[in-house]
């Protein structure tokens, strides 16, 4: 079982993005625990202020170092588990850190709403990452593309048969052209191969055809 605790303003866009398809169903079956707590709990005043303005000025607002280090001081004491920072500009997530997160037993993913982190934060996570360059209004959505590519990894979440097999399992892409019903389509026909059964003719062609792709 991997626990990952998600820290944010917005806990209900982890839990809706997460809520079904397999990382639904990963939860249900007690594989990964997904908590999405408000940072506002860990707000040091009655207004449940997270977030000030930048020293010095500039745009927008700025994620707190003291609310930041409570909640993960709550979460985590001993620092056991792997933080990590949603940020644009933060290490590109690909699908080798994917497999790196699946091994953890404990991730926390802080997000940040707003134009940025105060820099002191720095000194109690491990990593920053990004998913793209592209700037989004908040990290819950990395978040929620991080945790749906990581519970992809961990095993048993995939479980049937046939992926423990085929080559698709390796890297999770076919990198052929897959068709299903209508076998015809505005002129568009299925090749042959495929609807024949030989399925030794049928994996000699889907390798062909991921030959043809660039790598
Ligand atoms: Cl992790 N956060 C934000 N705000 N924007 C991003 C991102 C993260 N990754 C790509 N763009």
């Amino acid at each position: 079982m991997m626990v990952i605790d998600v820290l944010t303003l917005f806990p209900e866009m982890i839990e809706q993005a997460l809520s079904h398809s397999i990382p639904a169903r990963a939860q249900k079956a007690g594989q990964i625990e997904v908590r999405a707590h408000q940072l506002r709990t860990w707000a040091v005043d009655r207004h449940g202020t997270v977030d000030d303005t930048p020293y010095g000025g500039g745009p927008g607002m700025i994620l707190r170092v003291d609310v930041a280090h409570a909640a993960l001081a709550a979460l985590d004491h001993g620092h056991k588990a792997h933080r990590v920072m949603l940020t644009p500009d933060g290490e590109p997530f690909d699908q080798a850190m994917a497999q790196q997160f699946s091994a953890k037993k404990r991730l926390i993913l802080l997000c940040g709403r707003y134009e940025g982190f105060d820099a002191r934060i720095d000194k109690y996570i491990d990593q920053k990452v990004s998913i793209g360059p592209y700037v989004l209004s908040g990290g819950e959505i990395a978040a929620a593309a991080i945790i749906d590519a990581v519970t992809r990894l961990i095993p048993g979440v995939l479980g049937n048969a046939a992926s423990l097999t085929e080559e698709t399992f390796v890297d999770d892409r076919t990198e052929y052209p897959q068709y299903t019903r209508p076998d015809k389509y505005q002129g568009m026909v299925v090749p042959e191969v495929l609807k024949s059964g030989h399925h030794a003719q049928i994996q000699q062609w889907q390798q062909e055809q991921r030959r043809q792709l660039d790598h």
